[in-house]
């Protein structure tokens, strides 16, 4: 996890830098960012989302934090007048490009998976879809997570994960020209695609990201892979 926490790309940086360079490549992508969603996974990334709506299971006068929610697409598939649903994320250019088309119970707020300005024990459940990887310090989310969550309360984690059987190759190929390619030409920033793919390829596998929860005091853990491994939803509980 070490290695992890310290790369930005191939490169090794200080935690403060990762922090800074990641933030500058959400703040580049912001307003190409569903658009090259969609095209760089054929759409599919909606039905991973929309799976990890209905693992949530919502129930009415729920409070739910869409963490590292970036334009809201989950939350939007969240949200309800009946619950609250609150966006957490350091990028106003993410958040502001979302805002205008979302569910308008949403709650935007400004805040890291390491530091959220919630008060203690006050959400059913966290979740955080294509965000864990993001962040440098990921025992410190955890714990902030576990924090905010209710005794029994769920964080649910979609994630890109290890690819299992014949699609690895293809994949990999894939990832490595296509998705930097399609990233310079409707995003118009080669770089911040190749941090995309970069933080994919050192991202930990299933089964070492279980252990990450497990670690942090997570019960009850599980994932389910989509897509042969592309994505992965995991989910643990605060022990009630
Ligand atoms: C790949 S986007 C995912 C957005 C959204 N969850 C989705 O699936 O469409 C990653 C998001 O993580 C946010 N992010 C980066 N560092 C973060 C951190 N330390 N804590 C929380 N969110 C972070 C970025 O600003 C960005 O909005």
């Amino acid at each position: 996890m070490a290695e992890l926490s310290h790369t930005f790309g191939n490169r090794e940086v200080d935690p403060r830098e990762r922090e800074q360079l990641v933030r500058d490549v959400f703040r580049r992508v912001a307003r190409r960012y569903d658009l090259m969603n969609d095209l760089m996974s054929f759409g599919i990334h909606r039905l991973w989302k929309r799976s990890l709506a209905w693992a949530v299971n919502p129930g009415p006068g729920q409070v739910l934090v869409d963490l590292a929610g970036g334009t809201g697409d989950v939350a939007q598939k969240l949200a309800a007048v009946d619950r609250q649903v609150i966006v957490v994320d350091p990028s106003f250019e993410m958040m502001d490009a979302g805002r205008d088309s979302r569910h308008h119970a949403i709650r935007w707020v400004a805040g890291t998976a390491e530091r959220m300005p919630l008060p203690d024990a006050s959400v059913d459940a966290v979740t955080i879809a294509f965000g864990i990887r993001n962040v440098t310090r990921i025992e410190d989310a955890l714990e902030e997570i576990l924090r905010v969550l209710k005794p029994g309360g769920r964080l649910l984690c979609l994630e890109f994960s290890k690819v299992i059987g014949p699609l690895r190759g293809p994949y990999a190929l894939y990832n490595r020209w296509a998705i930097p390619a399609i990233g310079a030409t409707v995003a118009g920033d080669k770089l911040a695609y190749r941090y995309l793919i970069e933080s994919i390829r050192r991202f930990p596998d299933q089964d070492a990201l279980s252990e990450l929860f497990r670690a942090a005091g997570f019960t009850d853990v599980w994932y389910r892979n989509y897509s042969m491994g592309i994505a992965a939803l995991h989910v643990g509980s605060r022990p009630a």
